[in-house]
């Protein structure tokens, strides 16, 4: 057992802790043709298969909707979308019918799944769910097989944006290649 002493540390609860993580990244999924802005969102495996998960409130119309679709598009904005993420992060699909429309994105259709995909997005993940995982708390957790993936060629992850609770923010400078 230690001894060192931490007082210069504050004991504080877990959900603090947990937004002292440094970012989560922000994107737009859309299940249906229903867009939710999601800032929990994981990579699970690389490869054999591609795994992602994105954590969705069981109060979410989103909710309902991904327990009957059974599949999700996942799409990176950037920068220049940030009201549009704004928008899809507090419009209920329960009060809107289109978001697509007063967002002004653009659905498009995709290959392996029934979600549709952003246009505008430079990157769009189609995702099929594999397991969902309730572990209590406040999200329940959607794994996702990267079926297929489209990105524009010049798409750059710099112009990608993060939320750090309470703050939309750039991607941070490289410190080492
Ligand atoms: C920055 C940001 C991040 C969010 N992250 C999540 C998230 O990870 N999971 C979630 O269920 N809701 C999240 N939300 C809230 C939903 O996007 C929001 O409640 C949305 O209106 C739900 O739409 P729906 O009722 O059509 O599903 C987030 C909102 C914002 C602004």
């Amino acid at each position: 057992m230690s001894e060192i002493n931490q007082s210069d540390k504050e004991l504080v609860s877990g959900k603090k802790g947990i937004f002292s993580l440094p970012g989560f990244p922000l994107v737009i999924g859309c299940i249906g043709k229903n867009l939710i802005t999601v800032a929990a969102i994981s990579m699970v495996s690389f490869d054999n298969p591609p795994l992602i998960m994105m954590g969705i409130v069981p109060k979410r119309y989103s909710f309902e909707l991904i327990k009957k679709i059974k599949d999700y598009s996942i799409n990176i904005p950037t920068t220049d979308l940030l009201e549009a993420v704004q928008y899809c992060g507090k419009v209920s699909g329960r009060d809107v019918k289109d978001k697509f429309e007063i967002a002004g994105l653009t659905p498009v259709k995709a290959s392996k799944i029934s979600s549709y995909l952003i246009k505008e997005c430079p990157v769009n993940l189609e995702c099929k769910v594999v397991h969902t995982l309730d572990l209590g708390g406040s999200h329940t957790w959607f794994v996702g097989e990267v079926v297929a993936a489209h990105i524009t060629k010049d798409y750059s992850r710099s112009k990608a944006i993060m939320f750090w609770p309470g703050e939309y923010r750039y991607v941070g400078d490289v410190i080492e290649k």
